[in-house]
């Protein structure tokens, strides 16, 4: 059984017809190929799967895809605009916040829930912020210098 959906993923509208017991993490690594969305631990606890759906951040393994009908999705894909990278990707690079970078897509799409909803979160904000999205790789110390550092950029433009 199929069902019809309607949907904006990066700001491009989709109609599609789509299995319902299909996860929206594997509907955009696999039926798209949008595989910067990483998959992880498939039961809520990694983050590697963040995605923004309506500006909210959400694990994507959790989402079933018509939960997404009349939407928007917005995946770490959609985040520079052209060549232009996001100021939190340039900050991650900046800050040497990508280790491995498994956890990177996550992390940017959160990041930028918390710095939408707050142009200037404290370190215990934003280390609240991401308590959801795990690294095994930095010690957080540099990603939460970098999300300092793109609020800083966000607030100058
Ligand atoms: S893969 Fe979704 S939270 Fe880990
Ligand atoms: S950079 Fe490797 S898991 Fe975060």
């Amino acid at each position: 059984m199929k069902v019809n959906i309607k949907t904006k993923i990066n700001n491009k509208v989709y109609e599609l017809s789509v299995s319902p017991n299909q996860t929206l993490l594997h509907f955009l690594r696999e039926e798209l190929g949008l595989t910067g969305t990483k998959c992880g631990c498939e039961i809520g606890e990694c983050g590697a799967c963040t995605v923004l759906l309506n500006g909210k951040a959400v694990n994507s393994c959790l989402v079933l895809v018509p939960q997404i009908h009349n939407k928007e999705v917005l995946t770490v894909e959609g985040l520079a605009e052209g060549d232009v990278l996001h100021p939190l990707q340039k900050a991650f690079i900046d800050y040497g916040a990508v280790h491995c970078g498994f956890c990177t897509p996550g992390l940017l799409m959160t990041s930028k829930e918390l710095l939408d909803e707050n142009s200037e979160p404290d370190e215990v904000e934003i280390r609240t912020a991401i308590a959801g999205n795990l690294c095994r790789c930095t010690g957080y110390i540099q990603i939460v210098e970098a999300i300092k550092g793109a609020s800083k950029e966000l607030r100058k433009s």
